[in-house]
């Protein structure tokens, strides 16, 4: 194939669910040229109360489903899957491979002036250790508290991001981490970044919160430069999105996500 035809095939994306959107928006911000496969499983979502062996199972089948688009590269939103799985992404991709981890560690690493950092994910990511691990291998003289916040999940799906439950819960979940005078906090979920204002709220001195989606689009950019895989087009990126069910109300809660309109969204056609 040749080098112009690989470049301007996409960038696939995948995630339990809708959530991934967050990164697919912090992904066209950086890259607006770059096409994009997306997909969400939303007929299994959520994936992180499951188990290891379970979300092995999934990521393996969402792999599939991207390379069956012809993808130049995959970016696992998925924190629950870029903790558990990322080594059966791999190995089924036959393209440059991302998760998020590794650099929302990095990123977390380089912002923090105290060397004490929290993280905040689903049940089955903060049970892996895989954030703690990754931020002692950039240094291993942080302080890593971690704190799995799996209410936050139904919360901001539920729109509730301004709302005084989800003040009551994030205090709770949060408090603990306070009290451990953290001062940069990994937003280690999909979905965290829409409740920002009200995590930011509970740490009344000020901390510097992580969106390892963001930071992952920093990566990307890195990886498909070093691959030579970066769109030189100019047009306006062709951004397509598959998911495994449409569930009730995806179409509001999916641009509550991606930050804009979502156009067509599909089904994937013989998914399972
Ligand atoms: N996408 C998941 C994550 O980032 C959150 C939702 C789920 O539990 O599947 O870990």
């Amino acid at each position: 194939m040749n080098i112009k035809n690989l470049q301007a095939k996409p960038i696939g994306i995948f995630d339990s669910g809708i959530g991934g959107l967050t990164v697919v928006r912090a992904l066209m911000k950086r890259l607006p040229h770059e096409n994009i496969v997306y997909f969400g499983d939303t007929a299994r979502v959520p994936y992180g109360p499951k188990s290891p062996q379970v979300i092995r199972e999934y990521a393996a089948q969402d792999t599939d489903f991207l390379m069956k688009h012809n993808v130049k590269m995959i970016v696992v939103a998925c924190n629950t899957v870029s903790a558990v799985a990322l080594e059966v992404v791999q190995k089924h991709a036959k393209v440059p491979v991302i998760g998020v981890i590794v650099p929302g560690a990095k990123a977390a690493v380089e912002s923090t002036k105290k060397k004490r950092i929290g993280v905040i994910g689903t049940v089955g990511t903060i049970n892996s250790n895989a954030y703690t691990n990754a931020i002692r291998q950039f240094d291993e003289t942080a302080t890593v508290i971690s704190q799995s916040c799996p209410l936050f999940v139904p919360l901001a799906e539920e729109g509730l991001i301004d709302h005084k439950a989800t003040e009551i819960i994030a205090r709770e979940y949060l408090f603990p981490l306070k009290l451990k005078k953290i001062d940069t906090l990994v937003l280690g979920c999909t979905h965290y970044p829409i409740l920002e204002k009200t995590i930011r709220s509970v740490f009344e001195s000020g901390i510097i919160l992580i969106d390892s989606g963001e930071a992952t689009a920093e990566e990307v950019e890195h990886v498909l430069i070093a691959n030579d895989l970066r769109n030189p087009s100019t047009l306006k990126a062709n951004i397509q999105f598959f998911v495994s069910d449409i569930p009730y109300r995806f179409t509001e809660i999916g641009e509550r996500f991606l930050g804009q309109k979502l156009g067509r969204v599909r089904r994937a056609e013989g998914f399972f």
